[in-house]
């Protein structure tokens, strides 16, 4: 199965009462294995959680630490891309030339790599004092 279609199957799987956007998210780690996520959200609307950061959440409980693509899908005219904050929460397990494929469902598509969706990404780097 590709990365998008385990995407879209998971994206049925989505608890989307509120906004009615049924997100799926796969990515696909360096053991090789594919982590799925969907977005689920709560009546207190700043407690739902995106599908990116669900399929992140799987790879870390599952013991993986690195991203080496990622696929998104939603049901929309558009290819859907990763909101800000997931932008960042791919960055900091994923490099950046890794690549993100937004789909539709009629199947269009769009892939970019982490680094055009995050320039000038926040890093450990700019911690530092020196
Ligand atoms: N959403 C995602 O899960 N991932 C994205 O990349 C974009 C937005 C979700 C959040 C919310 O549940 C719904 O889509 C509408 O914003």
């Amino acid at each position: 199965m590709s990365l998008m279609d385990a995407a879209r199957e998971v994206r049925e799987k989505a608890y989307a009462p509120y906004s009615k956007f049924k997100v799926g998210a796969a990515l696909r780690a360096e053991d090789g294995q594919v982590y799925v996520g969907c977005n689920v959200e709560n009546v207190a609307y700043p407690e739902g959680t995106c599908a990116e950061a669900g399929a992140i959440a799987a790879m870390c409980a599952a013991g993986a630490r690195r991203i080496v693509e990622v696929a998104v899908i939603g049901d929309s005219a558009h290819p859907v891309t990763p909101c800000g904050g997931c932008r960042q929460k791919i960055a900091e397990f994923a490099a950046p030339e890794v690549t993100v494929t937004m789909g539709t469902m009629a199947g269009l598509s769009v892939t970019m790599t982490v680094a055009e969706l995050l320039p000038g990404a926040f890093g450990p780097g700019h911690m530092e004092t020196e």
